[in-house]
């Protein structure tokens, strides 16, 4: 059986094969253009049957349902996309386990959560909701879980764009795999993509390579097209490095937020505390004195204090053969070993990145 893959007769006759098979006449262009969607038609109905029903049953029966015989076959096709691209649904638990007040929650709830729930009252006020996002901001973070946050929120799929998914047939074909997938992805709904280290793949062209250069180029081609044409398609690009960013992707018109994600406030880090230790096997544990030691910790450090201070109350448990739990002396402890990314360096220059760069 093909894949649907269209002939490409001449509209006329494209016109008069329509007309013997089923006796509806329609102008050359017209008939090219449902020719296309016939064959479309008859390969999804010789799927569904598993024999090939043949053109004039594909055709008949195309023109007396049309409408959902075209939503049929693009449901099908999103369907196989999706699978393709490895799409996945998350839990919306996650979006809890970030505070209110952590940066850019409040941001991404107002400008992109509300306006896709409320459609029809964003429409009625002419709010647009953005369709291209960059996250950007130190190492372990959070970006990736905010992205995750997002698509489970929405309830929509999750895809991410793994380096492995453009190097398929090797370097060379780099940009050619990118407006393969993007062009994909332009079909679906209720989709979130996610490109993670995007300053590998989007660098600034003045010292780049030619290969470089040519897949940056792609994307100022590609990032348009997902605004104008996708609907329902969120997609979301995360960087450490901001400033390594092509500076014509960065102007207004290709993404529409640029958003940074940074350290956490104390309230902040007891929300993701509690998060952690709530998996643990706890004794009295003060809060406060954590929250306090942890200032220069992001959520990458504090889960990893974390996983650190399971493994050695269960080696101990297993040690001992006694109960052990963990209390603030154990998690100040197993704090000593660890050095917190945000030092004031990574902190100076986030901050100056946040000047140069955000836009909400
Ligand atoms: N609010 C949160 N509550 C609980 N865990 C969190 C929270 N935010 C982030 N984490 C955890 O911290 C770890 C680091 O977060 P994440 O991977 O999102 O950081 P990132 O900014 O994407 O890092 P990188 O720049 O290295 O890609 C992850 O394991 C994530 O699950
Ligand atoms: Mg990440």
């Amino acid at each position: 059986m093909d894949n649907g893959t269209p002939a490409s007769p001449s509209p006329e006759e494209c016109a008069s094969g329509i007309l013997e098979m089923s006796g509806a006449q329609f102008t050359p262009e017209a008939a090219a253009d449902l020719w296309a969607k016939i064959l479309q038609h008859k390969w999804l109905l010789s799927e569904k049957v598993g024999r090939d029903v043949g053109f004039r049953t594909a055709c008949i029966d195309f023109l007396e349902n049309v409408d959902q015989a075209i939503e049929e076959y693009a449901s099908y096709k999103r369907k196989d996309t999706l699978n393709e691209l490895g799409a996945h649904t998350i839990s919306r638990d996650i979006w809890d386990t970030i505070s209110d007040s952590q940066p850019p929650k409040q941001l991404v709830q107002r400008r992109i959560i509300l306006p896709l729930m409320q459609e029809s009252l964003s429409k009625k006020h002419g709010v647009i909701p953005p369709k291209t996002i960059i996250f950007f901001g130190p190492p372990g973070t959070g970006k990736t879980h905010f992205v995750k946050a997002i698509a489970g929120i929405l309830s929509w799929w999750y895809i991410e764009v793994a380096p492995s998914m453009l190097m398929e047939e090797g370097t060379a074909r780099l940009g050619a795999n990118l407006r393969r997938i993007m062009e994909k992805v332009r079909g679906l709904q209720n989709t979130v993509i996610f490109i993670d280290e995007f300053e590998e793949l989007a660098n600034r062209r003045d010292n780049a390579d030619r290969l470089d250069k040519c897949i940056t180029n792609e994307f100022l081609k590609q990032v348009p097209l997902i605004k104008k044409e996708a609907d329902r398609v969120l997609l979301v690009c995360a960087t450490n490095y901001i400033r390594q960013l092509d500076p014509a992707l960065l102007r207004p018109g290709r993404f529409d937020c640029i958003i940074p994600v940074g350290g956490l406030n104390p309230d902040e880090r007891k929300t993701i505390l509690q998060y952690y230790l709530s998996k643990l096997n706890t004794g009295p544990i003060d809060l406060g004195t954590i929250v306090g030691a942890t200032s220069r910790f992001t959520p990458a450090d504090i889960q990893y204090l974390f996983e650190k201070t399971a493994q050695y109350t269960f080696e101990q448990e297993v040690a001992t053969q006694q109960d052990c739990r963990v209390t603030t002396e154990t998690i100040l402890r197993m704090m000593e070993g660890i050095r917190p990314s945000l030092t004031d360096e990574v902190i100076d220059e986030f901050e100056k990145d946040c000047q140069t760069y955000s836009r909400a």
